[in-house]
Parts: C-alpha cells; sequence; structure tokens
C-alpha cells in the first residue's frame, strides 16, 4: 500500500460556481488503478465526485480522462506509473517536492457535464456518425453471412479494435483548432468500412472525406492520437491509410492536400530536411524533379498563399527571409542524405508504409548523436527523423 495524493478537477454545475481544484489523499497498491483511486475517493470523502466507468477492465471505453495532462484510460493506468510520471514532470521544471499530487482533469475537446464526465454526443458520437458507420454492401443482402477472405480483412482489424472512449478526440491537436474536424475517431471508424471488401461505396466515402474541408486533410500528423489511444489503433495511421487511398483512387481535394503530402515527400526524399521555400511550389506546381508546371490553379493558389507566408514569417514559423529562397536550404550532415534515400527505396521495393518519427527534443543530443560524435542543431527544421 502506497498513499497518493490526487488534485481532481472538478465542476458541480448545480452549485453555480465554475470549475475548481480539489486533493483527495487515497492509499492503494501501486499496481491499481487511477479510477480505483477516484472511487476510494469517492466512497471515503465526497459521494458527489463524479466518473463515468463501467468494466474497470479497459473494455468499455467509459472511463477516459487526462492524467498528468495526457488522455487515456482511468482504469487502464496504474496509479504508481502516475505518480512516477508526475514526479518527472515537476522534476522537469525543477521541482522536486516530495508531495507532487496525481493531476486528473475531464477529457478536452468536449463540453464537461459534471467533474469527470463529458458530454460525448455532441463531439464524439455526432463525428462517428458523420462518416455513416455501417457496411454499404452492394445489391441484395445475402441469404446467410457474407463470405470473404479472411486475409482480406487484417488490414481492418486495427481500426475495428477500437472502444469508443474519445481519448484520441480529447488529444486531437487539430481539433482544438477547428472544432469541426471530424477528428481521429470517426475518420479511423471510417477506414474500418473503406477496408472492407463487402463495402461498395469506398470510393464515394473517400471522396467525401477529401472534399470536407475538416476531414482526411484537416489532421496535421501531429501523432497525439496514436499515443493516447489505449487499444493500439493508431488512428492517425487510419487517417494516412485513408489520404493513401485517396490518391490511388485520383481524388483531387479542393484544399490541394493530397499534392501537398506528395510535395512533403518529395522534398525530404531530395533534401532529407524539409525545405519550406519548396512546399508551395512543389504543392501546385510540382517542379523539383524537372522543370515547373504552373497553371492557372496552381497560380491562383500560389497568390492565395501569400498571407500564410507573411504570417508564417512573422510568427516565426518561416524564420527568416532568405530561408524562403529555394535553393539555400542546408544540407544533411556526412552521408545521411544517403541514408534518407536508402529508407525510400526499402519503402518503395517492399511496398512498406513507414512514418517519420522525430526522436527527442529540440537541440537535444542523443545517445546515438554523441558516439557518432554529431552536433545537433537547434533549428527544429534538422531534427532527425527515425
Ligand atoms: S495526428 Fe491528426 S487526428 Fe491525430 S491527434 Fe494529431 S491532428 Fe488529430
Ligand atoms: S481510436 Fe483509440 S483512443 Fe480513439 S476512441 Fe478508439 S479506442 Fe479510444
Ligand atoms: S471502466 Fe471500462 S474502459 Fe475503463
Amino acid at each position: 500500500m502506497a498513499e497518493y495524493t490526487i488534485k481532481v478537477r472538478r465542476f458541480q454545475p448545480e452549485s453555480g460556481e465554475g470549475p475548481y481544484w480539489e486533493e483527495f489523499n487515497v492509499d492503494l497498491d501501486p499496481s491499481l488503478s487511477v479510477l480505483d483511486g477516484l472511487l476510494q475517493a469517492k466512497d471515503r470523502d465526497d459521494g458527489s465526485l463524479s466518473v463515468r466507468c463501467s468494466c474497470r477492465a479497459a473494455i468499455c471505453g467509459s472511463c477516459g480522462m487526462k492524467i498528468n495532462g495526457q488522455s487515456g484510460l482511468g482504469c487502464k493506468t496504474q496509479i504508481g506509473e502516475a505518480q512516477e510520471q508526475a514526479d518527472k514532470t515537476a522534476s522537469a521544471v525543477g521541482n522536486d517536492s516530495s508531495s507532487i499530487p496525481i493531476v486528473i482533469e475531464p477529457m478536452g475537446n468536449m463540453p464537461v457535464i459534471k467533474d469527470l464526465i463529458t458530454d460525448m454526443e455532441s463531439t464524439h458520437w455526432t463525428k462517428i456518425r458523420r462518416v455513416t458507420p455501417w457496411l454499404l454492401p452492394h445489391g441484395e443482402p445475402p441469404e446467410r453471412e457474407y463470405i470473404v477472405e479472411s486475409e482480406s480483412m487484417i488490414d481492418i482489424t486495427q481500426s475495428m479494435a477500437c472502444i469508443q472512449c474519445g481519448a484520441c478526440v480529447s488529444s486531437c491537436l487539430s481539433m482544438e483548432a477547428d472544432p469541426d474536424f471530424i477528428g481521429p475517431a470517426a475518420l479511423a471508424k471510417a477506414y474500418r468500412f473503406v477496408g472492407d471488401p463487402r463495402d461498395a461505396e469506398s470510393k464515394e466515402r473517400l471522396h467525401d472525406l477529401a472534399h470536407d474541408p475538416h476531414g482526411i486533410y484537416d489532421c496535421t500528423h501531429c501523432f497525439s492520437c496514436i499515443d493516447a489511444c489505449p487499444k493500439g489503433v493508431a488512428p492517425m495511421d487510419q487517417i494516412m491509410r485513408l489520404r493513401r487511398k485517396a490518391g490511388e483512387e485520383g481524388i483531387e481535394d479542393p484544399n490541394s492536400g493530397h499534392d501537398h503530402e506528395i510535395a512533403f515527400v518529395k522534398i525530404i526524399e531530395k533534401k532529407g530536411t524539409l525545405d519550406e521555400s519548396l512546399l508551395l511550389q512543389e504543392s501546385f506546381a510540382p517542379g523539383i524533379k524537372g522543370k515547373l508546371k504552373p497553371n492557372k490553379r496552381a497560380i491562383r493558389e500560389m497568390l492565395g498563399s501569400i498571407p500564410t507566408a507573411i504570417r508564417g514569417i512573422k510568427t516565426g514559423k518561416m524564420r527568416s527571409l532568405p530561408k524562403l529562397i529555394p535553393g539555400i536550404h542546408h544540407k544533411l550532415p556526412g552521408d545521411a542524405q544517403d541514408d534518407v534515400k536508402a529508407i525510400y527505396k526499402h519503402a518503395e521495393e517492399h511496398s512498406e508504409e513507414f512514418n517519420l518519427y522525430i526522436k527527442g527534443e529540440e537541440g537535444e543530443l542523443v545517445d546515438e548523436d554523441v558516439e557518432k560524435g554529431i552536433e545537433r542543431s537547434t533549428d527544429p527544421d534538422t531534427a532527425e527523423a527515425k
């Protein structure tokens, strides 16, 4: 047994007061869950403490919450681990106090009904219904079940593992900026049907999701939903699969999201890191591997993007004017560019799906760098991708 302090963000609408923080001391084995801690506090200290739960075994998806700022399930997070995380975060900011509380909040991107209970209907379930979450087969249904090759279902088993807990929605940075974004859970659900061999309307679904300005190209590829998901659904990967399939179907989206994505891939292949000066040009008038091919739409889009570029310079995203001039982007050290090309070649030859993960923090040296004597730049553009 060990003693823990949990600091809960509370909201009791009937009181007429705004949200407030309250601390509870609980006494639990470290292997028990944060949800167990909350239930103990409710039992011993305050019966009005409200939390949604049912299975207590990471199956029903009811107990989504934020623990130390990270979205997940209360019943799947061991209280001992949550304490270690709280201590680690506090010591990283120079707070070495011996009584760091575990901070528990309701999920983000959703209205709070009471304490840790959020309104899943307005954000989560409405978006799930948006993607027509049922099979749309062709013709009359068979007398008995549809027979499909089991191999043809492997691709969608990952998205089928979703328990609709909303943790990914809670952590989604795009949804924070654009509440109308269809979001990670609903788009993972969409892939479950787009990838199903029995569905006859996959192309229509892709067209719909690519043309919706809040659809598949509204995801900023931030990986938060992958970190949050307790069931390994990796919603962002499902969104990338939807994008890939939309590209294979030749679906041109009005925001040039597909062309923009291809531009990223080509620039990294050629330069190793993102040369922002080429991004606009490559997205609308590809030329990195040949002559520029501007067309009316490209010129219109590039002119329309000038305010965005100016905002980028002002906010520091595009750091300086010289960085916007194509051709003066820095090169990767040593033969690192050959390594990047080898990764591309391997992925193409093996039809492999790969995502880039940024390892470490900006400016931080990782062990391998130290061994290789590589000096890491403080420029995020040069952060190493694995
Ligand atoms: S990867 Fe995309 S869907 Fe997932 S949290 Fe980030 S923006 Fe949202
Ligand atoms: S994708 Fe994962 S995090 Fe999102 S609702 Fe489904 S199980 Fe929860
Ligand atoms: S109580 Fe069912 S998932 Fe946590």
